[in-house]
């Protein structure tokens, strides 16, 4: 059995790709590691070959097939790696785990409980009515924002207000109530749980990077604490007022209706304390992901008119309103957010941990306990799975007699049992007000901004502020 050589040796495997956009190659030169993690994993890729010894010894794989051997080699508890940071607190705080926290077996309880009710696709179905209001909101606030404009059209930062419609939308699947984002003074209470978000994540990279015994002592670990306890204060009142309500009904006889949050509490052996958990770490994980995906959409159908207009087409066909299973019979909606996510995949990395055996990789023998990882991005510019990767050509994910992209080349919400339980929800947020958009807007670009470029923050976000223009379909004569 060969050995894995030492970090930065290549091996024998010889690369082809095409180097990236001249920015891309720029940017990875001159900003911070962390923020250009998705550019690295191309830059490696042709250092280093498809398989090498990366950072925190983490065994980086950017190959396709090689990424495909390690998720079907799975075990039946897969496992993403280190999250102690996010255990640390909850266990100084005496707070009960979630999906993204839990192992083992506990997690495999856990998931089998919350899937039900979100995961298949039919699930989507139950929550269009209530996405759909939140939509409705979501047009309200372009259109006034765009009148507040100097010019009737301009939208200015449009990932904070997709932010704030994708918090709307996962909240009122989670907590089955609306919490305010979409109106214009948004609510105290709100208000600070998005901040307290913000500032979790903002302090989590001044905490991870120190050794353990030092986290305690760095400036941020005040501020990562207390960002938490805002975020659980938050989901928990929430939590209790529909308990408080579910006991009134019960007591007077009547019956207990809902969705998601009043299952979890009635129709599983939940404790509160885990519903606190799971309900918490679920919504983290669906607002940054959903609204910036929604974002870079916008700003690649502004970019590509033809494909805005062929969108156009389609949705124009269907009601204003769309149902969730409308969406099935609209393969180009479809299409353009299943490119957007292969261009733009949110969540740039993702990892498997083996925890029970060694496993043999690519011709090379790992111990137990090695973690793989898996650079998202990388693998969804490579241009033998994806000829032109650096074009937006939806197109290639349509059925129309055209070979199908290899079905490992890109996975933005992950594989198999451990893969993204919000999955169904983000889709219907994602498919249900992009085409209600198109429908009412041609959205073009603002030209007085530079040219639009991700980086890593968690997330892939856009590294400025995006403005984009909303033109009123129905009156042409805008501009
Ligand atoms: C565009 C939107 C989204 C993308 C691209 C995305 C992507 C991902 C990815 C790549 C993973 C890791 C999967 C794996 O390891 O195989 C993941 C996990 C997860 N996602 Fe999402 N996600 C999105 C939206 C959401 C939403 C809306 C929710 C909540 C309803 C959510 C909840 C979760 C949770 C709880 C996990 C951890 C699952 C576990 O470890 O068992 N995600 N997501």
């Amino acid at each position: 059995m060969p050995i894995l050589p030492p970090a930065c040796q290549t091996l024998c495997v010889p690369l082809h790709t095409p180097p990236p956009p001249e920015w891309e190659r720029k940017s990875a030169t001159t900003m911070g590691e962390y923020q250009v993690s998705h550019v690295l994993g191309i830059h490696e890729k042709e250092l280093y070959g498809p398989i090498y010894v990366g950072g925190f010894k983490t065994v980086s794989l950017s190959s396709v097939k090689l990424m495909e051997e390690v998720l079907r080699k799975e075990e039946k508890f897969p496992s993403r790696g280190d999250m102690s940071l996010w255990t640390d607190y909850r266990n100084m705080r005496g707070l009960g785990y979630g999906p993204f926290t839990e192992e083992g077996k506990n997690w495999y309880n856990l998931r089998a409980l919350l899937n039900k009710r979100m995961l298949h696709p039919r699930d989507a179905v139950r929550y269009g009515p209530v996405i759909n209001e939140v939509v409705t909101d979501l047009i309200k606030r372009i259109c006034y924002l765009r009148q507040a404009s100097p010019c009737g059209t301009l939208v200015t930062d449009v990932s904070n207000n997709l932010y704030l419609f994708s918090l709307e939308g996962i909240s009122s699947v989670l907590f089955e109530k609306r919490i305010g984002c979409l109106e214009n003074a948004i609510p105290d209470g709100t208000q600070h749980f998005i901040d307290s978000i913000a500032q979790m994540f903002a302090n989590s990279a001044g905490v991870i990077l120190l050794p353990k015994w030092a986290q305690r002592f760095s400036p941020h670990w005040h501020r990562y604490i207390a960002g938490w306890d805002g975020i659980f204060k938050f989901a928990g009142q929430l939590i209790d007022k529909k308990v408080e309500e579910m006991e009134r009904r019960l007591g007077e006889q009547q019956e207990v209706e809902g969705e998601y949050l009043t299952y979890l509490l009635s129709n599983t052996q939940l404790s509160r304390k885990e519903v606190y958990g799971s309900v918490t770490e679920l919504l983290l994980a669906g607002v940054d992901t959903t609204s910036n995906t929604l974002m870079w959409a916008l700003h690649l159908l502004s970019k590509n008119p033809e494909a805005q207009e062929t969108l156009y087409k389609e949705v124009s066909d269907h009601t204003d309103i769309l149902s969730a299973e409308e969406v099935n019979s609209m393969p180009y909606l479809k299409a353009v957010i299943k490119e957007t996510l292969r261009m733009y995949p949110v969540v740039v990395m993702n990892a498997r941990r083996n925890i029970e055996k060694d496993v043999v990789i690519g011709g090379y023998h790992f111990p137990k306990n090695t973690v793989f990882g898996f650079s998202l991005y990388a693998m969804s510019h490579d241009e033998e799975t994806f000829p032109e990767p650096w074009r937006f050509e939806p197109g290639r994910w349509l059925r129309d007699g055209r070979e199908r992209p290899y079905p490992f080349g890109s996975i933005p919400f992950g594989f198999g049992v451990r893969g993204c339980v919000g999955r169904r929800i983000a889709e219907l947020e994602m498919h249900l007000s992009l085409a209600r958009m198109i429908k009412l807007f041609k959205v073009e670009p603002d030209p007085t901004l530079e040219e639009i470029k991700p980086v890593s923050r968690t997330v892939l976000v856009a590294d400025r502020q995006v403005n984009l223009h909303f033109l009123d379909r129905s009156n042409q004569s805008q501009r």
